[in-house]
């Protein structure tokens, strides 16, 4: 396999071990500007991003996040804002906006690798309680965060080593012969 992308792709590896050294704001910002030209439901763009890179800020939200095994030197939570998506007349039963959170968490998570960052997605954590870490405005609600930092040269072992190949994943309409 011969192409960047495809190579990039199947190189990713959820990061769960990080060094004490800083990720640059610059990098976190390459990474946001990234995750802006994921594909959005409609096209309107309704997941919002908080970024942290504050050591004092990323302590209280690992103390909320039981999920946050690895101790990240940069986080970008994950946003929905429901305001919005009501006033673009999306109804509250609608997945196009979690379905966001998706496309832009991938995004996320190869931008990060394309400038040398390691990542890891985390979905356990107290949503009330990083609400109020994060101070989000009214109508948002943090669907993930996505810790950020230097990959430690000891990586815990994979949870569960993925061991499916596409076929197992997949069936054809009609049924392949
Ligand atoms: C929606 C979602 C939620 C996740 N939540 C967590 C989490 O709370 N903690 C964690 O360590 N990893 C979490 N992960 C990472 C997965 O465990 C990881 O992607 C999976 O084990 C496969 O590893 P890989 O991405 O390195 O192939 C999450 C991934 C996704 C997509």
């Amino acid at each position: 396999m011969t192409d960047p992308v495809l190579a990039a792709i199947r190189r990713r590896r959820v990061t769960r071990a990080m060094t004490d050294e800083p990720v640059s704001r610059e990098q976190v910002e390459t990474i946001l500007d990234a995750a802006r030209w994921a594909p959005t439901a409609g096209n309107r763009h309704l997941q919002r991003y908080v970024a942290t890179t504050d050591p004092g800020t990323l302590r209280v939200l690992r103390m909320v996040s039981p999920g946050m095994i690895a101790r990240p030197t940069a986080a970008i939570a994950v946003c929905v804002d429901h305001g919005l998506a009501a006033e673009y007349g999306f109804p509250p039963e609608n997945r196009g906006p979690w379905i966001d959170v998706g496309t832009a968490t991938a995004t996320i998570l190869l931008a990060a690798q394309a400038v040398r960052v390691g990542a890891g997605p985390v979905s356990s954590f107290s949503r009330a309680a990083v609400g109020v870490v994060l101070g989000l405005p009214g109508g948002w609600t943090a669907e993930l965060i996505i810790g950020l930092g230097h990959p430690a040269p000891d990586q815990p072992r994979p949870i569960k080593p993925a061991r499916l190949t596409w076929r197992d994943l997949t069936q054809w309409v009609p049924e392949d012969v």
